[in-house]
């Protein structure tokens, strides 16, 4: 796909052609509005106890990153650090208050304005930036040490400009965590397993809510304001990093918890997390 058509996608032959970054945004924005888990800020004693040291943060649903992926814990004072797609007040704030300097980037306005409201309730200098992730082009080169990039590359088609665009604007020697969605939780009918508990097999893969719903299966989801979806291939999501420039150092697996009621997530990890190190 060509620069200005990275962030469309068209519905099959129907010709519907959309701006999915746009659409998204505003999508995101509802979610907002709508108290999604992913969308909740942390509250002030979280804030506390990482100013004194104490804090753990989640790439993906649950299981938190592994302190060895970050360098100095539990004092991050002197890292530069980009969250990438990281709004909703989660990340960002706390490794703000265990001394990182932290940027927050996001395609929803309505996602950064959480982390403006930890930062002025909690005396915290957080940077927010509005933009989409596959254009880092405001940062410059080697501008960061760490980039924490939470599950988010499921919300665009082609994450390969995001793995390169990390690469340029790490520092060497700087690590880019990822949360990944694994790209089999797409195969199955998604209204069944939600609405039935049953896992069937319906989508070929790699998917795209775009080109796999049906017309009225997507004009509901557009109705409803609801985020628009991609699978990825392996070879995108881990090769493209290698690829970039990276060195794989870290893996692990993650489900969604209970309180989600997730079907898939109770026969197979749903989720991923890597650390990718750019070489000093
Ligand atoms: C699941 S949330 C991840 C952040 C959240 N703090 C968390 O840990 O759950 C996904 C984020 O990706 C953002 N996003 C979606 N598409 C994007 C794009 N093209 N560029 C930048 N951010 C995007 C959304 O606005 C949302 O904040």
């Amino acid at each position: 796909m060509g620069p200005q058509l990275r962030d469309r996608a068209t519905h099959g032959e129907r010709r519907i052609i959309l701006d999915i970054r746009k659409y998204n945004e505003k999508a995101w924005d509802k979610k907002v509005t709508e108290n999604s888990p992913w969308t909740l800020p942390v509250d002030k004693e979280l804030v506390a106890k990482a100013r004194k040291g104490q804090w753990s943060i989640v790439l993906t649903p649950v299981k938190p990153v592994p302190f060895g992926w970050f360098p100095g814990f539990p004092d991050m004072t002197g890292c530069k650090i980009l969250g990438l797609a990281s709004g909703g007040g989660q990340q960002g704030p706390i490794l703000s208050a265990a001394g990182a300097t932290v940027t927050v980037f996001d395609n929803s306005p309505a996602q950064l304005a959480q982390d403006r409201l930890v930062a002025d309730r909690d005396n915290l200098q957080i940077n927010t930036v509005v933009g989409d992730m596959t254009d880092l082009s405001c940062f410059d080169n080697a501008s960061f040490d760490l980039i924490f990039h939470p599950v988010s590359n499921c919300f665009i088609a082609d994450p390969e400009p995001v793995w390169r665009e990390a690469f340029r604007v790490l520092k060497p020697g700087g690590s880019l965590l990822s949360g990944i969605m694994n790209p089999d939780y797409y195969v199955f009918d998604s209204q069944k397993a939600e609405k039935e508990g049953l896992l069937e097999v319906r989508h070929p893969l790699p998917y795209s809510d775009m080109n796999h719903l049906t017309k009225s299966e997507l004009s509901t989801q557009f109705k409803e304001r609801e985020a628009l979806e991609f699978s990825h291939t392996m070879e995108t999501l881990v090769g493209g990093q290698i690829e970039a420039g990276f060195q794989l150092t870290g893996f692990y697996e993650d489900r969604f918890g209970p309180e989600v009621g997730d079907t898939v997530s109770q026969f197979m990890p749903v989720c991923f997390a890597t650390k990718v190190h750019k070489p000093g």
